[in-house]
């Protein structure tokens, strides 16, 4: 089968590996489309900190199930699915604690022990398989992981907030999807963020009562004149900035929550003095716990409609092309797909 390998610095080859073999408790998906993350702009660029080329990236997918273990009862073959990319230890706290994202020694695809869905062929472990309704295309299952991301995100910071007011700090793919969760949960007023007009654009499209602009408006000034004076229930920081951090608690009120998905490895200051002053919390957010996976699947499939976050398409062979889309920007991007 053909599988993209990140072999050197913005250099993608196709090879030729055998189809992967399954276990008794494992399926094998033919891949009809795989999503581009920016987690998988690090190995591309050759920023991430361990992670060494040659490796085969994805880890959002969606296919046809081809073949099932002896010990499968979950899925058959024919069937549309979805993969939540993860596989715990099974035997941790976290495991236990069903924050299987938290178990310090979980599989995840695009390693050694289990490659990425950039590829024709892709197995998966049976009990993290979700069935797609015959309403979802591929391209929307896609969606389906980092939709979860957002799901685990807004539960993370959900205190009472819900049916009040959001600040979502950063309206790339992870931001507006968050906003497509936050309306289902319905918050009732969502300030969005964003540098690039065309997110901001897209925000609104997507159903935000505001989107500002850092570059040409004071944030805190806006979000403190539409919530009279208070500041937002809770604010969700989905960019990195030097300075967004303190610009989400002070565009949050008092004992609010600031939630943090944004992965900013780079020592960036805090003024921690707003925090104490107004008793908020700031909650860290990471991928998702396998119920909020099952949760996103659900919003899906009951027919959130997510068809207009896609917008380039690749074929597996130009995976460089796709990579290179998101990592330049060069043009208007919320999600990149490759097609095997
Ligand atoms: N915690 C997790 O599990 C998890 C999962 C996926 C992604 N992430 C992280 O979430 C962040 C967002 O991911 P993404 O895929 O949406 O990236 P993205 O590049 O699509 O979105 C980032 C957006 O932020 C905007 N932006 C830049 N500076 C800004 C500023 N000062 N104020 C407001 N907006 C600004 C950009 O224009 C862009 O639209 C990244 O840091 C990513 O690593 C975290
Ligand atoms: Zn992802
Ligand atoms: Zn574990």
């Amino acid at each position: 089968m053909k599988a993209a390998f990140v072999t050197d610095l913005k250099k993608v080859e196709i090879r030729d590996i055998p189809v992967p073999e399954i276990t008794d408790d494992q399926v094998l998906i033919k891949t009809h489309t795989a999503g581009v993350c920016g987690s998988d702009l690090h190995l591309f660029l050759g920023t991430h900190p361990f992670r060494k080329a040659p490796a085969i990236l994805g880890h959002e997918i969606a296919g046809e199930i081809v073949k099932v273990g002896s010990k499968v009862t979950n899925v058959k073959a024919g069937d549309r699915v979805t993969v939540e990319p993860q596989l715990g230890c099974g035997h941790c706290h976290f495991c236990y604690e069903g924050s299987e994202n938290l178990c310090l020694s979980k599989s995840v695809p695009g390693t050694p022990k289990w490659i990425g869905t950039f590829a024709e062929y892709f197995p998966a472990p049976a009990s993290k398989v979700y069935k797609l309704a015959d309403s979802v295309s591929y391209e929307v299952g896609t969606l389906i992981e980092p939709l979860a991301v957002a799901v685990h995100a807004l539960h993370r910071i959900d205190q009472g907030t819900r049916g009040r007011t959001l600040c979502i700090l950063g309206s790339g793919t992870v931001g507006l999807l968050a906003l497509a969760v936050a309306k289902v949960q319905g918050y009732s007023r969502i300030i969005c963020t964003d540098t690039a007009p065309y997110n901001r654009e897209m925000a609104l499209k997507f159903g935000a009562d505001y989107a500002l602009d850092p570059l040409n408006e004071d944030v805190v000034s806006r979000v403190k004149e539409i919530t009279g004076g208070t500041g937002a229930d809770a604010s969700l920081v989905c960019a990195g900035a030097p300075n967004i951090i303190d610009q989400a608690s002070a565009c949050t009120r008092k004992q609010g929550v600031v939630g943090l998905v944004a992965m900013i490895t780079k020592n960036i200051p805090v003024y921690t003095y707003s925090f104490v002053f107004n008793e908020q919390k700031l909650i860290g957010s990471m991928t998702y716990a396998p119920k909020y996976f099952a949760e996103a699947a659900q919003l899906v499939n009951s027919g959130l409609n997510l068809k207009d976050y896609v917008t380039q398409e690749f074929a597996l062979d130009d995976a460089q092309q796709a990579l290179s889309c998101l990592a330049e920007k060069k043009e208007n991007v919320i999600k990149v797909i490759v097609k095997p």
